[in-house]
């Protein structure tokens, strides 16, 4: 057939508040401008992340009955533990509450002043707690990630050269070696087997563990599945056992992929390390058996990494974010292709010629979708990286704005109204206005900022 169709049935609503032009002007000068600054009930579409925002299935809300709260040893951990060691067989699985979390303790541990982490790109918080450590992130994502309009079928994969190059000259200082799957900066694109094989050997080279920042794992294997030579026939579920088995740890958000609303963990082998880590997470997280999560949560989690392991789901995310961002495409409106796993990313810098990258293209964009239909979408550009550890400011490569599709919320109607408000954004693309920062913190600017038009 060629509809296919949301591989699931409705079984509780929430409403969603209907707004009226006016009070969204209204609300968002409230909010100076910022996204994050709304109050939820005055969105009409929340396409602000795809994290933590899905909707858990029946399986998991009854997981959740049967959560079992022991402050230590709780079955409802050895129930996670394995969930999650089924796919990634690492030794030691540690619950944090978030993904950033697992970030904080792995780099208080690595990290510190003369270090330098390589990734392919660093998402926001793995570069603040790299970078808050002392140490030094450093994004080598091939040419092709870097390039809005390249349709290289895996714009995730690192630039080996430039790996191989890094570690040649600073090998010392480099504790460890990043790849996030998929490469939610740099456009929610995938990176393939045979480049972490690449990425292997360059650290099997200069003995330097690999981690991997896993939050889309089962959508990248799902793009390794459609896209990467002799891969087609095989199980998801063994695509990311290859995955796993190249690395020597992870940090993970299991509000993403894992079909959570909260949670996350840190794994790896390295007894020691792992230890270190354990001790870390004890002072602000928790016994290690729960760190930071209910014993409901863990279950909720070990029953989501079942389901988005699963063809049906998987065929169904990847086409109907496709959908989104194909008709984008058709009206004219310059997108990130090919288009990404959990969103779709729209290039503000090409949508809005007349703005320079310091008057921030995508906050006017990210302002006019919601001024225009109630749809929240997020600035991934110079408002979010822009502002360097040393105080000065500079364009990010990309000025982008991204749509990121909440798993197993919005129907294929919600997408014909967003695909709507998108048309109406590009005709008037050539008059939106700049923006500039009256106030923004030290650090993850984007989250606090306040703006005003210029
Ligand atoms: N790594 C990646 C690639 C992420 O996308 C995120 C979160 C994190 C780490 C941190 O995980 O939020 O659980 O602490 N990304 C969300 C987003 C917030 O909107 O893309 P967290």
């Amino acid at each position: 057939f060629r509809t296919i169709i949301e591989p699931f049935r409705i079984h509780s609503v929430e409403p969603i508040r209907m707004t009226t032009a006016a009070e969204r002007a209204d609300r968002i000068a409230g909010a100076s401008y910022n996204l994050f600054q709304l109050h939820a009930d005055d969105v009409l579409i929340d396409l602000l992340t795809d994290s933590g925002t899905g909707a858990m299935s029946r399986d998991q809300w009854a997981a959740i009955q049967r959560g079992d709260e022991s402050y230590a040893g709780s079955p409802s951990y050895f129930v996670f533990r394995d969930a999650v060691r089924d796919l990634f067989d690492f030794d030691h699985v540690i619950p944090v509450h978030q993904g950033r979390a697992a970030e904080r303790i792995l780099f208080s541990v690595l990290g510190g002043p003369g270090r330098v982490v390589p990734n392919n790109t660093h998402f926001d918080t793995t570069r603040a707690n790299v970078e808050a450590t002392g140490a030094e992130a450093v994004d080598l994502v091939i040419a092709e990630g870097r390039d809005p309009a390249s349709h290289h079928p895996f714009k995730g994969n690192m630039d080996l050269d430039a790996l191989d190059a890094l570690l040649t000259a600073r090998g010392a200082d480099v504790p460890c070696v990043f790849v996030t799957i998929t490469n939610n900066s740099g456009g929610g694109q995938p990176v393939s087997l045979e480049n972490l094989r690449g990425v292997r050997e360059l650290c099997d080279k200069l003995g330097k563990p690999l981690f991997l920042d896993a939050c889309r794992f089962a959508e990248n294997a799902w793009f390794i599945r459609e896209r990467e030579a002799g891969q087609g026939e095989r199980d998801v579920v063994d695509i990311v056992r290859d995955i796993a088995a190249l690395a020597d740890g992870m940090t993970m958000s299991a509000k993403k992929d894992p079909m959570g609303n909260i949670g996350g963990w840190l794994a790896l082998d390295d007894p020691d390390l792992a230890q270190e880590c354990r001790n870390a997470l004890i002072l602000t997280e928790g016994f290690p058996t729960y760190g930071g999560l209910a014993g409901r949560d863990l279950e909720a989690l070990a029953q989501g990494l079942k389901e988005t392991v699963q063809h049906d789901y998987l065929r169904y995310r990847i086409t109907s974010t496709a959908y989104l961002g194909e008709a984008l495409q058709k009206a004219g409106i310059p997108v990130l292709s090919p288009i990404g796993g959990h969103a779709v990313y729209i290039d503000a810098r090409a949508l809005l010629p007349h703005l320079d990258p310091l008057q921030y293209p995508g906050q006017a964009v990210a302002v006019a979708l919601y001024e225009i239909g109630g749809v929240r979408s997020c600035e991934i550009g110079t408002v979010m990286f822009g502002r360097r550890p040393d105080g000065t400011e500079a364009p990010a490569p990309m000025d982008l704005v991204r749509l990121a599709i909440p798993r197993r919320t919005y129907t294929q109607s919600h997408m014909d109204y967003v695909i709507e408000v998108c048309q109406r954004l590009a005709e008037r693309a050539h008059r939106l206005p700049g923006y500039r920062i009256v106030e923004e913190p030290n650090a993850l600017r984007h989250f606090t900022a306040r703006f005003e038009p210029v």
